[in-house]
């Protein structure tokens, strides 16, 4: 996830791309640049590591001016956070910024390089650079340019192309990543989201998935890809620029559970093959890890719910056996290691001080250690690179300190690494794996349509929200999920909370059940699907109030709860990628009913870097 924005018109661009960038550093901030056309005709470039304030200093020193740039703010994904990949990138006058992710851009880079095209970075976007230049020197204009390349070039992509041959024309082009363009006075802008360039407009294009554009200071025109007119109405926005910064959500962490469709289908993105039913685990070292008969999966928080969850994953479908451990326990229980033993990280930020120390500890003892990260280039990622790798989640920055988006990302790389130890170690046939992946397939439609009905979770929030203790319950992968409900609405809500595993409630727990305690139960479709229901009825005898999340199409379930929630039906094993959806909007609900501090809550940080 980048942030791109791009000005042409009569203003100087420096300032106003600066201030673009400002508000869509929330998308990224591993290094940003801006690149601008002077009244020499010639393309001035400044980059910087890190965050903005970075590039600032540099345009201090050495201003740039001109009435035509662009700029972008970089979350890597292909190739580290340096000055060399920062973008914008340029090659013989052709300069481009660009958000998403080239699926085939090392075949695209092996090609261009037998052409003898040198790289100066490690990205897939210079690639996209070199391609229009090939064809800007072949006498075409810089949009014909543009669509020309695009056949060749597959994955995800939204682009920003300007050319020292057209020195009065930016080229946009959209394929599932975001493209806003903003409407001027005798100026126009492109950007990521309009919070880029709410000051100057409230006027703006959304462009489509195939619609390229082309913009002047007194004009935009759209078009296919194929070069056709697209006829497009402007729309009128009222947001303020503050909200527009959470692209019209009250909260960041409201907007990462809306991106979890898109995380979830970037995660699969470029990583199945269908016809055999293996996985192309993109930054994992086969050869490593293939060869282990034993895996222990180490994290905290969030992460660790994954890792129990992955267990299920793994256990069932690869027979590999696993332990899972709390990074901040393994380190200190003298655990039994070897060569033949995999170490699995997970981390979100892939800075987490105890699972850091995990990896090292294990590193030490000669394990293979390889890590499920989303944060690219982060410490975890670096100690996992030369021994298993690491395998990224795609989610995108994930803002709110309450883990959303970057769990049930962490489930489809787990359940992802569960197929292809199943296919190496031969205990998944091509038909069982295409089944899971049929199913895995479905799951970001499915998230949509959990989300299409959010106001009956609102409901239920408010009917709760006093409540001063809430269980949650669950059995088999739904355990894993009813400790991470209780997490997300302790943490932001403030309300004590408790996971069980159902069948235990009755060796201790039941005591605490009473009219005044909520109880969530999830019990959908499966082979624990009776005994969760036997256990919840035995919480409503004691006069406890049940919210059970249920599977689509269970006739039953109405009888026993006082309020239901049904989830679309798959398998058991993906379940808790969409049993965890209600829960994190409940927690959220109740906390906004609440009041409190929600991306930010008390006491808490993002990434926790201490021990
Ligand atoms: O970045 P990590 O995934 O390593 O972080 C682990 C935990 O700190 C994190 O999941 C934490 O529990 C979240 N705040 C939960 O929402």
């Amino acid at each position: 996830m980048c942030g791109i924005i791009g000005y042409v018109g009569y203003q100087n661009a420096t300032p106003i791309l600066v201030d673009g960038l400002r508000r869509l550093e929330y998308r990224g901030y591993d290094s940003a640049g801006v690149a601008i056309i002077s009244a020499d005709g010639k393309t001035h470039i400044h980059r910087a590591v890190g965050k903005l304030r970075n590039l600032d200093t540099v345009l201090r020193e050495h201003p740039l001016t001109g009435s035509l740039g662009i700029g972008h703010t970089r979350w890597a994904t292909h190739g580290r956070p340096t000055e060399e990949n920062a973008h914008p990138h340029t090659i013989d006058g052709v300069t481009i910024v660009h958000n998403g992710i080239l699926e085939n851009y090392l075949e695209l880079r092996h090609m261009l390089e037998a052409r003898d095209r040198q790289f100066r970075s490690e990205t897939d976007t210079e690639i996209m650079a070199h391609l229009i230049a090939e064809q800007i020197a072949k006498g075409h204009a810089l949009d014909e340019a543009v669509r020309s390349i695009l056949p060749q070039v597959r994955g995800t992509y939204a682009l920003v192309v300007i050319s020292e041959s057209h020195p009065n024309t930016i080229v946009t082009a959209k394929n599932a990543s975001p493209i806003v363009l903003g409407l001027g006075d005798n100026e126009n802008f492109v950007a990521s989201d309009i919070p880029a360039c709410l000051e100057y407009t409230r006027s703006f294009v959304f462009l489509e998935d195939g619609q390229m554009a082309i913009l002047r200071p007194k004009d935009i025109s759209i078009t296919d890809f194929e070069g056709n007119q697209q006829i497009v109405e402007p729309t009128t926005v009222t947001w303020s620029p503050i909200m527009a910064e959470k692209g019209g959500h009250k909260h960041f962490m409201h907007k990462e559970i809306y991106e979890q469709p898109t995380a979830v289908a970037n995660t699969i993105l470029g990583r199945v093959s269908m016809e055999d039913a293996t996985i192309h685990l993109d930054g994992v070292n086969p050869e490593h890890i293939d060869p282990i008969d034993r895996l222990i999966i180490t994290a905290c928080g969030t992460s660790w719910h994954a890792g129990l969850i992955g267990k299920f994953m793994l256990e069932h479908i690869a027979r590999i056996p696993v332990e899972v451990d709390l990074a901040s326990e393994f380190r200190y229980r003298d655990p039994i290691l070897d060569n033949k033993t995999g170490l699995l990280a997970i981390s979100q930020s892939g800075e987490t001080a105890d699972t850091l120390g995990a990896v090292k500890d294990a590193k030490a003892a000669h394990a293979v250690v390889f890590g499920i990260c989303n944060v690219i280039g982060s410490s975890i990622a670096r100690e996992c690179k030369n021994s298993g790798g690491v395998l990224y989640t795609h989610a995108g920055l994930e803002i709110g300190v309450a883990s959303t988006k970057a769990f049930v990302t962490q489930l489809v790389a787990l359940f992802l690494l569960a197929i292809h130890f199943g296919r190496k170690r031969g205990t998944l046939s091509i038909t069982d794996g295409q089944d899971h992946l049929n199913r895995l397939r479905e799951i970001p439609s499915h998230i949509e349509s959990i989300l299409a009905r959010e106001a009956s979770l609102i409901a239920i929030a408010r009917r709760y929200a006093r409540a001063k203790d809430f269980l949650f319950l669950g059995r088999g992968p739904n355990y894993p999920v009813a400790l991470e409900g209780a997490l997300k609405l302790k943490e932001i809500s403030y309300i004590h909370a408790e996971g069980y595993a159902a069948g235990e409630m009755k060796h201790g727990p039941i005591a605490l059940v009473d009219e005044h305690v909520p109880i969530v139960g999830i019990a959908t479709a499966g082979p624990s699907y009776q005994k969760t229901i036997s256990n919840l009825e035995e919480v409503r005898a004691r006069n406890g109030k049940l919210i059970i999340i249920a599977s689509e199409g269970d006739s039953r379930i109405a009888s026993v709860a006082d309020d239901v929630f049904v989830i679309p039906k798959t398998t058991p094993l993906l379940d808790p990628l969409l049993s965890v959806v209600p829960l994190q909007l409940l927690a959220y609900h109740i906390a906004d009913a609440k009041g409190t501090d929600i991306d930010q809550p008390r006491n808490l940080a993002k990434s926790v870097t201490v021990e």
